[in-house]
Protein backbone atom coordinates (compact mmCIF):
# COMPACT_ATOMS: atom_id res chain seq x y z
CA UNK A 1 0.00 0.00 0.00
CA UNK A 2 1.10 3.32 -1.02
CA UNK A 3 2.17 6.16 1.72
CA UNK A 4 0.03 9.16 1.19
CA UNK A 5 1.84 12.39 1.05
CA UNK A 6 1.69 16.04 0.87
CA UNK A 7 4.69 17.99 -0.36
CA UNK A 8 5.38 21.43 1.00
CA UNK A 9 7.53 23.06 -1.12
CA UNK A 10 9.42 26.18 -2.74
CA UNK A 11 10.77 25.01 -6.00
CA UNK A 12 14.05 25.40 -5.90
CA UNK A 13 16.30 22.71 -7.99
CA UNK A 14 16.76 20.58 -5.22
CA UNK A 15 13.32 20.52 -4.16
CA UNK A 16 12.15 19.90 -8.00
CA UNK A 17 14.79 16.61 -7.88
CA UNK A 18 12.52 15.47 -4.59
CA UNK A 19 9.49 16.18 -6.04
CA UNK A 20 10.22 13.74 -9.30
CA UNK A 21 11.79 11.53 -7.03
CA UNK A 22 8.79 11.02 -5.05
CA UNK A 23 6.78 11.06 -8.34
CA UNK A 24 8.37 8.59 -9.83
CA UNK A 25 7.87 5.92 -7.06
CA UNK A 26 4.01 6.04 -7.50
CA UNK A 27 4.25 2.23 -6.01
CA UNK A 28 5.72 3.53 -2.73
CA UNK A 29 4.19 7.40 -2.71
CA UNK A 30 0.77 8.32 -3.49
CA UNK A 31 1.24 12.07 -3.71
CA UNK A 32 -2.27 13.32 -2.72
CA UNK A 33 -1.18 16.77 -3.37
CA UNK A 34 1.52 19.41 -3.67
CA UNK A 35 1.74 22.69 -1.96
CA UNK A 36 3.68 25.76 -2.84
CA UNK A 37 5.21 28.17 0.11
CA UNK A 38 7.11 31.56 -0.34
CA UNK A 39 11.25 30.26 0.46
CA UNK A 40 13.62 30.21 -2.26
CA UNK A 41 11.82 32.75 -4.45
CA UNK A 42 8.10 34.37 -3.92
CA UNK A 43 4.86 31.88 -4.23
CA UNK A 44 3.61 32.65 -7.39
CA UNK A 45 7.15 31.60 -8.60
CA UNK A 46 7.74 28.14 -6.43
CA UNK A 47 4.04 27.52 -7.12
CA UNK A 48 4.57 28.15 -11.47
CA UNK A 49 7.63 25.96 -10.89
CA UNK A 50 5.92 23.15 -8.95
CA UNK A 51 3.21 22.90 -12.20
CA UNK A 52 6.31 22.84 -14.36
CA UNK A 53 8.08 19.96 -12.76
CA UNK A 54 4.48 17.87 -12.14
CA UNK A 55 4.58 18.36 -16.01
CA UNK A 56 7.62 17.30 -16.42
CA UNK A 57 7.30 14.27 -14.47
CA UNK A 58 4.05 13.29 -16.45
CA UNK A 59 2.02 12.86 -13.55
CA UNK A 60 -0.62 15.31 -14.64
CA UNK A 61 -3.12 13.50 -11.72
CA UNK A 62 -1.33 15.66 -8.76
CA UNK A 63 -3.18 18.75 -7.62
CA UNK A 64 -0.40 21.91 -6.90
CA UNK A 65 -2.07 24.50 -4.80
CA UNK A 66 -0.55 27.82 -3.55
CA UNK A 67 0.60 28.78 0.30
CA UNK A 68 1.72 31.23 2.27
CA UNK A 69 3.20 34.01 0.41
CA UNK A 70 4.91 35.12 3.44
CA UNK A 71 6.76 33.96 6.84
CA UNK A 72 4.23 34.27 9.53
CA UNK A 73 5.88 37.28 11.33
CA UNK A 74 8.76 38.58 9.46
CA UNK A 75 9.22 40.10 5.96
CA UNK A 76 10.10 37.12 3.13
CA UNK A 77 13.89 35.96 2.29
CA UNK A 78 14.42 34.66 -0.61
CA UNK A 79 17.65 33.07 -2.20
CA UNK A 80 17.72 33.89 -6.21
CA UNK A 81 21.34 34.18 -5.57
CA UNK A 82 21.68 29.95 -5.01
CA UNK A 83 18.36 29.46 -7.41
CA UNK A 84 18.53 32.14 -9.89
CA UNK A 85 15.91 34.66 -10.97
CA UNK A 86 13.28 32.03 -11.48
CA UNK A 87 14.00 29.58 -8.81
CA UNK A 88 14.70 27.02 -11.07
CA UNK A 89 16.90 28.41 -13.36
CA UNK A 90 18.94 25.87 -15.53
CA UNK A 91 16.16 23.76 -17.76
CA UNK A 92 13.92 25.53 -20.06
CA UNK A 93 10.78 24.33 -18.81
CA UNK A 94 7.93 24.65 -20.85
CA UNK A 95 5.23 27.42 -19.61
CA UNK A 96 2.99 24.47 -17.63
CA UNK A 97 -0.38 23.34 -19.11
CA UNK A 98 -1.76 22.48 -15.81
CA UNK A 99 -3.46 25.29 -13.83
CA UNK A 100 -3.29 25.96 -9.69
CA UNK A 101 -5.76 24.45 -7.66
CA UNK A 102 -8.26 27.01 -6.06
CA UNK A 103 -8.03 26.01 -2.73
CA UNK A 104 -5.14 27.86 -0.24
CA UNK A 105 -3.19 25.24 -0.13
CA UNK A 106 -3.40 25.61 3.91
CA UNK A 107 -6.78 24.58 3.65
CA UNK A 108 -6.41 21.96 1.31
CA UNK A 109 -3.44 20.29 4.10
CA UNK A 110 -6.19 20.72 7.13
CA UNK A 111 -8.81 19.75 4.65
CA UNK A 112 -7.32 16.43 3.73
CA UNK A 113 -6.10 15.53 7.95
CA UNK A 114 -9.25 15.73 8.61
CA UNK A 115 -11.13 13.63 5.91
CA UNK A 116 -8.61 10.94 5.93
CA UNK A 117 -7.76 8.52 8.38
CA UNK A 118 -5.85 9.52 11.36
CA UNK A 119 -2.35 8.83 10.97
CA UNK A 120 -2.43 8.21 6.91
CA UNK A 121 -0.80 11.00 6.17
CA UNK A 122 2.75 12.29 6.29
CA UNK A 123 3.74 15.66 5.42
CA UNK A 124 7.20 15.99 3.44
CA UNK A 125 8.40 19.90 4.40
CA UNK A 126 11.10 21.01 1.95
CA UNK A 127 10.94 24.74 2.15
CA UNK A 128 10.08 27.34 5.48
CA UNK A 129 7.51 25.81 7.51
CA UNK A 130 5.02 28.67 6.46
CA UNK A 131 2.03 26.47 5.39
CA UNK A 132 2.57 23.38 8.14
CA UNK A 133 2.31 25.87 11.26
CA UNK A 134 -0.60 28.15 9.67
CA UNK A 135 -2.44 25.02 9.31
CA UNK A 136 -1.66 23.95 12.80
CA UNK A 137 -2.79 27.02 13.89
CA UNK A 138 -6.04 27.23 12.28
CA UNK A 139 -7.21 23.79 13.30
CA UNK A 140 -5.02 22.25 16.20
CA UNK A 141 -6.79 19.33 16.13
CA UNK A 142 -4.56 18.14 13.07
CA UNK A 143 -1.66 17.58 14.70
CA UNK A 144 -3.12 14.23 16.33
CA UNK A 145 -4.01 12.96 12.75
CA UNK A 146 -0.34 13.29 11.16
CA UNK A 147 1.20 10.05 10.18
CA UNK A 148 4.67 12.44 10.58
CA UNK A 149 6.19 15.42 9.25
CA UNK A 150 9.27 14.71 7.84
CA UNK A 151 11.34 17.89 7.05
CA UNK A 152 14.38 19.15 5.32
CA UNK A 153 15.72 21.97 7.89
CA UNK A 154 18.15 23.00 10.52
CA UNK A 155 21.56 21.80 11.68
CA UNK A 156 23.65 21.17 14.27
CA UNK A 157 26.89 19.64 13.90
CA UNK A 158 27.02 21.99 10.37
CA UNK A 159 25.35 24.69 12.01
CA UNK A 160 24.41 27.48 9.53
CA UNK A 161 23.91 28.24 5.65
CA UNK A 162 22.27 31.17 5.24
CA UNK A 163 24.11 32.66 8.10
CA UNK A 164 26.71 31.04 10.74
CA UNK A 165 24.55 30.31 12.93
CA UNK A 166 20.98 29.00 11.13
CA UNK A 167 19.87 26.94 8.02
CA UNK A 168 17.49 28.62 4.99
CA UNK A 169 14.45 27.05 5.59
CA UNK A 170 13.98 27.59 9.32
CA UNK A 171 16.30 31.50 9.32
CA UNK A 172 13.16 32.49 7.11
CA UNK A 173 10.37 31.86 9.32
CA UNK A 174 11.81 30.64 12.54
CA UNK A 175 8.20 31.31 14.52
CA UNK A 176 7.08 28.44 12.09
CA UNK A 177 9.44 26.33 12.56
CA UNK A 178 8.65 26.48 16.75
CA UNK A 179 5.19 26.08 15.80
CA UNK A 180 6.14 22.73 13.98
CA UNK A 181 8.78 21.30 16.76
CA UNK A 182 6.21 22.32 19.67
CA UNK A 183 2.77 20.21 17.86
CA UNK A 184 3.65 16.60 19.39
CA UNK A 185 3.26 15.18 15.82
CA UNK A 186 6.22 12.97 15.02
CA UNK A 187 9.29 14.37 13.08
CA UNK A 188 11.96 13.78 11.47
CA UNK A 189 14.43 16.20 10.37
CA UNK A 190 16.95 16.36 7.57
CA UNK A 191 19.19 18.55 8.47
CA UNK A 192 22.47 19.94 6.84
CA UNK A 193 24.65 17.40 8.67
CA UNK A 194 22.52 14.96 6.33
CA UNK A 195 22.09 16.70 3.36
CA UNK A 196 25.77 18.13 3.59
CA UNK A 197 26.97 14.31 3.50
CA UNK A 198 25.19 13.82 0.09
CA UNK A 199 27.45 15.50 -2.39
CA UNK A 200 26.39 16.06 -6.78
CA UNK A 201 30.12 15.12 -7.05
CA UNK A 202 30.49 15.38 -11.76
CA UNK A 203 30.46 11.84 -11.71
CA UNK A 204 27.00 11.58 -9.85
CA UNK A 205 25.71 13.98 -12.25
CA UNK A 206 26.87 12.46 -15.03
CA UNK A 207 24.99 9.34 -14.54
CA UNK A 208 21.98 11.25 -14.10
CA UNK A 209 22.50 12.88 -17.45
CA UNK A 210 23.68 9.36 -19.19
CA UNK A 211 20.14 8.22 -18.52
CA UNK A 212 19.02 9.71 -21.98
CA UNK A 213 15.29 10.19 -20.49
CA UNK A 214 13.74 13.71 -20.72
CA UNK A 215 13.45 13.91 -16.42
CA UNK A 216 17.42 13.06 -16.09
CA UNK A 217 18.22 16.13 -18.79
CA UNK A 218 16.30 18.20 -16.64
CA UNK A 219 17.83 17.65 -13.43
CA UNK A 220 21.33 17.73 -14.68
CA UNK A 221 20.60 21.16 -16.04
CA UNK A 222 19.02 21.96 -12.41
CA UNK A 223 22.19 20.62 -10.53
CA UNK A 224 24.67 21.78 -12.83
CA UNK A 225 22.86 25.87 -12.14
CA UNK A 226 22.22 25.69 -8.37
CA UNK A 227 25.62 23.74 -7.39
CA UNK A 228 27.82 26.59 -8.65
CA UNK A 229 27.33 28.83 -5.54
CA UNK A 230 27.84 26.26 -2.89
CA UNK A 231 30.94 24.38 -4.79
CA UNK A 232 32.15 28.36 -4.49
CA UNK A 233 31.54 28.60 -0.96
CA UNK A 234 32.64 25.39 0.08
CA UNK A 235 34.94 24.37 -2.35
CA UNK A 236 33.63 20.66 -2.29
CA UNK A 237 33.90 18.13 -5.06
CA UNK A 238 29.80 18.19 -5.68
CA UNK A 239 26.96 20.69 -4.09
CA UNK A 240 24.78 19.01 -0.68
CA UNK A 241 21.79 18.28 -2.46
CA UNK A 242 18.96 18.69 0.20
CA UNK A 243 15.66 18.48 -0.50
CA UNK A 244 15.83 14.64 -1.87
CA UNK A 245 16.83 13.30 1.21
CA UNK A 246 13.09 13.72 2.57
CA UNK A 247 11.81 11.15 0.06
CA UNK A 248 15.07 9.25 0.04
CA UNK A 249 13.87 8.45 4.14
CA UNK A 250 10.40 7.37 2.99
CA UNK A 251 11.52 5.46 0.39
CA UNK A 252 14.73 3.52 2.53
CA UNK A 253 15.02 4.38 5.58
CA UNK A 254 17.54 2.29 6.30
CA UNK A 255 20.62 5.06 4.29
CA UNK A 256 20.31 7.10 6.95
CA UNK A 257 21.43 7.23 10.96
CA UNK A 258 20.09 9.66 13.52
CA UNK A 259 18.98 9.32 16.99
CA UNK A 260 15.84 10.68 18.69
CA UNK A 261 16.51 13.91 20.52
CA UNK A 262 15.27 17.43 21.99
CA UNK A 263 14.99 19.89 19.21
CA UNK A 264 14.20 23.91 19.65
CA UNK A 265 14.79 26.62 17.89
CA UNK A 266 15.76 30.05 18.16
CA UNK A 267 13.15 32.98 17.82
CA UNK A 268 14.56 35.87 19.65
CA UNK A 269 17.91 36.51 19.29
CA UNK A 270 19.13 38.27 15.57
CA UNK A 271 22.31 36.88 16.05
CA UNK A 272 20.96 33.28 16.22
CA UNK A 273 17.67 33.67 14.64
CA UNK A 274 16.53 30.28 13.00
CA UNK A 275 19.59 28.38 14.71
CA UNK A 276 17.93 24.49 15.94
CA UNK A 277 19.11 23.43 19.24
CA UNK A 278 19.61 19.65 18.65
CA UNK A 279 20.22 18.11 22.58
CA UNK A 280 22.11 15.20 20.88
CA UNK A 281 23.96 14.24 24.09
CA UNK A 282 20.81 13.95 26.21
CA UNK A 283 22.34 16.65 28.56
CA UNK A 284 18.89 18.84 29.08
CA UNK A 285 16.44 15.90 29.95
CA UNK A 286 14.08 17.63 27.58
CA UNK A 287 12.04 15.23 25.89
CA UNK A 288 12.75 14.02 22.58
CA UNK A 289 10.50 15.79 19.82
CA UNK A 290 12.30 14.93 16.70
CA UNK A 291 14.23 11.65 15.28
CA UNK A 292 17.25 13.81 14.41
CA UNK A 293 18.86 12.42 11.62
CA UNK A 294 22.66 12.70 11.08
CA UNK A 295 24.59 11.08 8.20
CA UNK A 296 23.58 9.23 5.18
CA UNK A 297 25.12 6.23 2.67
CA UNK A 298 25.61 8.87 -0.26
CA UNK A 299 26.54 6.19 -2.59
CA UNK A 300 23.32 4.56 -1.84
CA UNK A 301 21.24 7.77 -1.45
CA UNK A 302 22.79 8.09 -5.72
CA UNK A 303 22.09 4.99 -6.43
CA UNK A 304 17.87 5.31 -5.18
CA UNK A 305 17.69 8.40 -6.87
CA UNK A 306 19.30 7.89 -10.41
CA UNK A 307 17.19 4.60 -10.67
CA UNK A 308 14.19 6.37 -9.74
CA UNK A 309 14.85 9.09 -12.15
CA UNK A 310 15.31 6.52 -14.82
CA UNK A 311 11.64 5.28 -14.60
CA UNK A 312 10.20 9.15 -15.65
CA UNK A 313 9.83 10.40 -19.26
O1 LIG B 1 19.03 25.03 3.27
C1 LIG B 1 18.57 24.23 2.21
C2 LIG B 1 17.12 24.45 1.96
O2 LIG B 1 16.91 25.80 1.56
C3 LIG B 1 16.56 23.60 0.79
O3 LIG B 1 15.22 23.28 1.04
C4 LIG B 1 16.67 24.52 -0.39
O4 LIG B 1 15.65 24.25 -1.37
C5 LIG B 1 16.40 25.85 0.24
O5 LIG B 1 15.00 26.00 0.30
CA1 LIG C 1 13.50 23.82 -0.58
Amino acid sequence: MARKIIIDTDPGQDDAVAMLLALASPQDLDVVGIVAVAGNVGLERNALNALKVVELSGRKDIPVFAGCARPMRRPLITAEHVHGETGLNGPDLPAPKLLLERQHGVDFIINRLLQDEPGSITLCALGPLTNIAMALIKEPSIAGRIAEIVLMGGAYFEVGNITPAAEFNIYVDPEAADVVLRCGAPITMLPLDVTHGVQSTPDRLEAIRALGNRAGQAVFEMLSFSEDFDLKKYGWSGAPLHDPTVIAYLLQPGLFDGRRCNVEVETGSELTRGMTVADYWHVTGKPANVQFLRSADAPGFYTLLTERLSRLP
